[in-house]
């Protein structure tokens, strides 16, 4: 292990920047590398509206969860968690019903390692797995998640910030029809993709280029394709929208007051 890598990032190519501490870079989070730091800047440098899309991206994600705990579900299994920090599902979960269940699934090392420290006093309750959201039978079979999740009972599937790194080649259809026919009616599907901007500029291709360096290149999706990916959901208003528009709070998401994110989300539940 090279000098001063702290014992979390034990085994991990420092050189190779990843997806999951990219974005904790532009989220303000301290579990990123110079790799990671250098991708974001070069990032930030043809897009500067990453970081606040991160930021709308995570506020997003709060607003669904708790969406769905006032829908009644209990059971939320979060797939590309990602490195934890502010808002996360558990701590929203667990702080609005002391019975909720979170399954966290990651497949980058630092973010597994990371969640399993943060949850490490709530093991009874939230689980850590180390799988490719690409291979369902991994994620739902996995110890952890039969341990933890009743699949007779509404399960959130969370995939937030993370089906852009599915290619079409990935199949995404099937893999969310995998997730869709493992849980039952009542169970939700929260999705947040990135999208097309308004006008596709030699900058954002430029953007898109760098960011598939990284160890996971990125897929852009249109309106259309984001709302094929919810087949066999019932969207709940207002639909697939641009995240800063998602049922949004007086407290700093006004979509009048902030930039049109090219990020687009939705909240189903399965009739
Ligand atoms: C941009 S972060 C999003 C984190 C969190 N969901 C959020 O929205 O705040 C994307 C995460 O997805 C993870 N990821 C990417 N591809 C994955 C895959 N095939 N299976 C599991 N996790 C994946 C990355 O490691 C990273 O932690």
């Amino acid at each position: 292990m090279p000098m001063g890598q702290p014992p979390w990032a034990e085994g991990v190519d420092l050189s190779r920047p990843s997806p999951a501490r990219v974005y904790d870079y532009f989220l303000g989070g301290a579990h990123n590398f110079a790799s990671d730091r250098d991708l974001a800047e070069q990032m930030l440098t043809v897009e500067p509206g990453v970081r606040q899309w991160a930021a709308a991206n995570r506020s997003f994600l709060g607003r669904a969860v708790e969406h769905l705990l006032d829908s009644g579900v209990r059971q939320f299994i979060d797939l590309g968690a990602g490195i934890p920090t502010v808002g996360n599902v558990h701590d929203i979960a667990l702080g609005a019903t002391s019975d909720a269940r979170v399954v966290y699934v990651d497949i980058d090392q630092v973010a597994v390692t990371h969640s399993r420290h943060l949850v490490a006093d709530v093991a009874d309750r939230v689980g850590v797995v180390q799988a490719d959201l690409r291979k369902p039978d991994a994620v739902l079979g996995d110890p952890v998640t039969q341990r933890l999740i009743d699949f007779d009972r509404p399960v959130a599937i969370l995939m937030v910030a993370v089906l852009h790194f599915v290619a079409e080649s990935d199949e995404p259809e099937a893999l969310l029809a995998a997730y869709r026919d493992a849980v039952p009616s009542g169970s939700g599907l929260v999705i947040s993709h990135m999208t097309y901007p308004a006008e596709m500029t030699d900058q954002v291709r430029e953007s898109v280029k760098t960011y598939g360096r990284s160890a996971a290149p990125l897929t852009f999706r249109s309106q259309a394709e984001v709302e094929a990916l919810f087949a066999g959901w019932d969207l709940v208003d207002p639909g697939v929208v641009r995240v800063t528009r998602w049922r949004p709070t007086a407290a700093g998401n006004d979509p009048a007051t902030l930039p049109d994110i090219p990020g687009l989300v939705g909240v189903a539940i399965k009739p």
